[in-house]
């Protein structure tokens, strides 16, 4: 088979590195690709969102297979495009893909539906907004409707933030036209969790669990990003918890889509907040995680070509998902002063210490090459150094040492990426019942 996957950051290069491992595979291709992903895989010139050209080039090279990694081509509907020209693609269509692209629609079916969620109102004028934020508990929410790479959402913790953070979003259009609505939500307290799944449109099966940590700084402190490491499985996801979010979460998300005429066939990924009154849902996404998918897909043991052909032909009851025990760790090296502004064409060096390594993946996020064939920095999150140990210590120290192995100047890293996960007791009330 030849697979074409669509995107360039480190989710991607985790995706064309699982789809090497498929037997059924002979040839990857990835559009627009990064550094790393040429090394795996044919990188293509063409953008995310041009997708007349990526359906013009999956025709002409005979793709037999077409993976969405990221949000927007989704969201504006790639694969519309694709199945109208027949051609054989991975990822939910433009209906389906809503869940991610509008937080008030998605906030919308979870209440209709009686999905756990955070409490919500959602407006689309200003005026009345400031009205509702004078009457407010503290903190409080703001989000913008539409994508804004991770940053359309605001924490407040006075009226007068949130009065000037309402500004930003909905007439200052800090995030574009992602804030002509705008959705004022309950602040949760507890663990956030990521829960990937594949769906076919009727049946849902889990991944691994993972954890995200967003902040830019240590001990969460700083400004949001798009994610500064991870790790696989997290103790906060129990199988308790699984047990309550099958039946009142995953479930009823995957049969409200059926209901409301958008069957979903792709990936979901259920950001959730363990609250103290159990789990209720932050955010879905319509695709994988970055960085988690640089954290579960390695210790998936299925092939991944196998699972998704399942969810495009409506079978996936027929597989069982399986992962390795070994936990997993991913540590963002991330250029100095992400998530502001940064510099970019640094040389990167020590690459090749992780050539044969099976234990250790070094994931390229924004890197090119330059005219001379090195590898320079092109991004905010430039590489992703991941490793898996006996336990989820040992993962992190891999890691850890891993990220000596390359360097680049500005190079910033957290320190404390897993640490919530090692050593902890979870104390749990009668939430779950
Ligand atoms: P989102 O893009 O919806 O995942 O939001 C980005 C981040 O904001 C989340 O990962 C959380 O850390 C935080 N967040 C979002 N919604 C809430 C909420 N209702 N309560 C507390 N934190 C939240
Ligand atoms: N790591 C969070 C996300 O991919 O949205």
């Amino acid at each position: 088979m030849k697979v074409l996957v669509i995107g360039g950051g480190g989710r991607e290069h985790a995706i064309c590195d699982a789809i090497s491992r498929s037997p059924k595979v002979e040839g990857i291709f990835c559009a627009p690709g990064n550094a790393g992903i040429s090394e795996i895989a044919e990188c293509v010139p063409i953008g995310a969102m041009e997708f007349e050209r990526l359906a013009d080039f999956a025709a002409e090279k005979n793709i037999d297979l077409t993976v969405v990694g990221m949000d927007d081509p989704l969201v504006g509907g790639i694969v519309d495009v694709f199945e109208e020209r027949g051609l054989r693609v991975f990822g939910p269509n433009k209906k389906a893909a809503v869940i991610e692209g509008s937080k008030a629609y998605s906030k919308e079916l979870m209440k209709k539906y009686g999905i756990p969620t955070a409490g919500y109102e959602t407006f689309d004028d200003y005026e009345k907004a400031v009205e509702y934020l004078k009457t407010a508990d503290y903190p409080t929410v703001l989000k913008a409707d539409g994508l804004a790479l991770g940053k359309g959402v605001l924490i407040c913790n006075d009226e007068e933030e949130a009065i000037a953070g309402a500004k930003t979003i909905m007439v200052d259009k800090k995030f574009g036209d992602s804030g002509n609505k705008m959705v004022i939500e309950e602040f949760l307290t507890g663990h956030e969790v990521s829960v990937l799944s594949f769906v076919d449109g009727r049946d849902i099966k889990i991944m691994a669990s993972a954890q995200d940590h967003k902040r830019i700084g240590d001990g969460d402190e700083g400004p949001n990003t798009g994610g500064m490491g991870t790790f696989s499985p997290t103790p906060y996801f129990d199988k308790e918890a699984e047990l309550f979010c099958v039946e009142k979460i995953f479930k009823p998300t995957v049969d409200a889509l059926r209901a409301e005429g958008r069957p979903f066939k792709g990936i979901i990924f259920f950001g959730l907040m363990m609250s103290p009154k159990g789990p209720k849902v932050l955010e879905y996404n319509a695709r994988f995680g970055d960085p988690e998918a640089q954290v579960v897909l390695p210790r998936m043991k299925n092939d991944i070509v196998e699972v998704m052909e399942a969810c495009i032909d409506g079978r996936l009851r027929e597989i069982d998902l399986e992962f390795e025990k070994d936990p997993c760790v991913c540590v963002v090296l991330a250029s100095g002063g992400y998530p502001s502004s940064y510099e970019k064409g640094k040389l990167i060096t020590g690459l090749e210490s992780f050539e044969g390594k099976d234990d250790y993946r070094c994931y390229h996020a924004g890197t090119r090459l330059d005219d001379e064939g090195n590898v320079v920095t092109n991004g905010g999150r430039v590489l992703g150094i991941t490793a898996k140990g006996k336990t989820l210590k040992e993962a992190k120290e891999k890691a850890y040492e891993a990220t000596q192995w390359v360097d680049f100047e500005g190079k910033y890293m957290r320190h404390d990426i897993a640490d919530k996960g090692i050593d902890v007791k979870i104390e749990k009330g009668d939430e779950y019942a």
